[in-house]
């Protein structure tokens, strides 16, 4: 428990600082929501600096709200979305939230920053427990990367970390690429809907593929 307190407490330091330098880029399919009423109630956790939330509000969404751990990142989200409502969170995973109360979760590139596996079931339990029955939690994030310099540092760091597929990244990051089977492991009691790997460019700017879920409450 005190591993995951210090690697958490390290994690809040980057988004705060190195964090707030960063485009993010994991594409939203919005076809994935149609069918999605424009009223219903949208939770981004790990909202960044508001991106998802901007693209939601141009395709007409009204109700959407960010949770992130970095202030900074708040603050900013705040600013450039002013129609969203965006909230740090004291106590993560925790959400402020009511039971059953959402109708839509957007979990991206928020795992591959928290490493640990509890602390990943953590999130994934507070986002079951949030989400309305029939609710879609929509989740992209990073399996193992196949192209050598991604396995190159996967393996200079296995040791390290106790993990094939954690590293840290040049800016401090400490970052987790997962075992497919890991993240379908997550999603344990959720319907998987659709599934998809994307072609992504990472916060570092380098090219990579993400994998995407949408999954039924
Ligand atoms: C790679 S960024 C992705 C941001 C946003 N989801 C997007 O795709 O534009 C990861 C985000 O997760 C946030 N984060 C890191 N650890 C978190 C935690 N334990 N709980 C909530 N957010 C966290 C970071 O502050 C950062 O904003």
């Amino acid at each position: 428990m005190l591993t995951i307190a210090i690697v958490a407490m390290v994690s809040t330091e980057y988004w705060n600082q190195a964090g707030t330098t960063k485009t993010f880029g994991n594409p939203l399919e919005l076809t994935w929501l149609a069918g999605v009423s424009r009223q219903a109630s949208i939770v981004d956790y790990g909202c960044g600096y508001g991106r998802l939330a901007g693209e939601l509000l141009a395709a007409g969404y009204t109700d959407i709200e960010g949770f992130d751990v970095s202030a900074p990142l708040i603050e900013r989200a705040g600013q450039e979305h002013p129609a969203a409502r965006f909230t740090v969170l004291e106590d993560p995973p925790r959400l402020p939230r009511e039971d059953a109360s959402v109708d839509v979760l957007l979990l991206f590139a928020v795992l591959t920053c928290v490493p640990d596996s509890d602390a990943q079931r953590g999130i994934i339990a507070e986002i079951r427990r949030v989400l309305k029955p029939g609710g879609l939690f929509y989740l992209s994030d990073y399996c193992l990367q196949e192209d050598e310099r991604n396995r190159t540092r996967y393996r200079a760091q296995e040791a390290r970390f106790g993990l094939y597929g954690m590293f840290e990244t040049s800016d401090g990051a400490i970052c987790r690429h997962h075992e497919r089977a890991w993240l379908r492991e997550l999603l344990t009691g959720f319907e998987v809907a659709r599934e998809r790997d994307v072609p992504v460019v990472t916060m570092n700017n380098n090219p990579a593929i993400a994998t995407q879920f949408l999954a039924r409450r």
